[in-house]
């Protein structure tokens, strides 16, 4: 028993010297090509969310309550601060989103510690004409997509195999949809007008994962074997072709950008979230 212990113990002391990546809070997970058509303008109530370091996550994780863990929050600074989370580009970096389709962000427990415990998360994505979300999956949570400015959203999502054909639907202004956790989905803004959507998550730390991005970082030879060797591929190094995959928000059918008269880009390099 002694002994058992005295592994325990050892096991343990070799897992907390393993130094802890402190991850940068408030710092875009993708490059900054974005440019957001109408954005949120700033009012008197707009500020910065606050930074948190090692010291004050750990202190809000070790809480063994949640009234302990709030009461420490609120001990950090104003309410206004620690108790609220702005996902405004002036509030906030856009750590969900950011490409030449628009903007994402995202309150989760990253950066919106007081979220800890509730198994809840919420990101605003603010899609510009034409703006696409792409194929995306969200690892640990289902999504509710409300949207909540602009004329319409399409959307779709892939459940998973056996119940593959994609589930489409046209959500209207304040009409919301479901992306169940794990299914393959996207959001696309077939309009000349912007369009904002707000989207819950059952999660407080959903994850994401880009599908075109995540299929392509993997061996070139298990690319292609997955693809049955296409002769599109013959020629392509499939690396530099991830390299190319736009960033999301995306720019969605071209379709849409020759009806509104907008100029669709084809270097969208840089879609690849660092
Ligand atoms: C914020 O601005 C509004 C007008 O836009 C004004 O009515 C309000 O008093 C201001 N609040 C503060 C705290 O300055
Ligand atoms: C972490 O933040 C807290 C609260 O703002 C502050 O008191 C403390 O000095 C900071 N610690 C470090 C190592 O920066
Ligand atoms: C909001 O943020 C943008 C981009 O960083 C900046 O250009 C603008 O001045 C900011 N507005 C206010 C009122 O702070
Ligand atoms: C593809 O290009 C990358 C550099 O962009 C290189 O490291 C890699 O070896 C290349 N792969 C093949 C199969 O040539
Ligand atoms: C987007 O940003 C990346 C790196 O930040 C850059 O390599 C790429 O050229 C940019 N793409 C566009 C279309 O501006």
């Amino acid at each position: 028993m002694f002994s058992k212990l005295i592994t325990i113990a050892a096991i343990l002391s070799v897992v907390t010297a393993v130094p802890y990546r402190l991850v940068q809070r408030q710092q875009p997970d993708y490059p900054d090509n974005g440019t957001l058509v109408n954005a949120p303008v700033a009012t008197n109530l707009t500020r910065p969310n606050p930074d948190y370091n090692q010291t004050t996550l750990a202190a809000i994780k070790g809480a063994y309550t949640a009234s302990e863990r709030l009461a420490y929050i609120a001990s950090l600074g104003d309410p206004n601060d620690y108790f609220k989370f702005d996902l405004t580009p002036n509030g906030s970096h856009s750590n969900a989103a950011n490409g030449l389709g628009g903007q994402g962000y995202l309150a989760h427990v990253g950066n919106y510690p007081v979220l800890m415990g509730t198994g809840l998360s919420v990101a605003i994505g603010y899609l510009n004409p034409c703006g696409l979300d792409s194929i995306h999956v969200h690892n640990r949570a289902t999504e509710m997509v409300t949207l909540v400015s602009g004329v319409s959203l399409k959307t779709g999502f892939v459940l998973e195999d056996g119940y593959d054909l994609p589930v489409m639907v046209e959500i209207g202004l304040y009409q919301g949809t479901i992306r169940p956790m794990g299914s393959l989905h996207w959001e696309f803004n077939d309009h000349c007008e912007p369009a904002v959507f707000v989207a819950s998550l059952s999660n407080e730390d959903p994850g994401v994962s880009r599908t075109a991005q995540n299929f392509f970082i993997n061996p070139q030879e298990i690319v292609e074997a997955n693809l049955a060797y296409p002769s599109w591929l013959d020629s392509v190094n499939t690396t530099d072709y991830r390299a190319q995959l736009p960033a999301a928000f995306a720019q969605g059918a071209k379709a849409c950008y020759q009806r509104c008269g907008l100029t669709y880009n084809p270097n969208q390099a840089g879609g690849i979230s660092k």
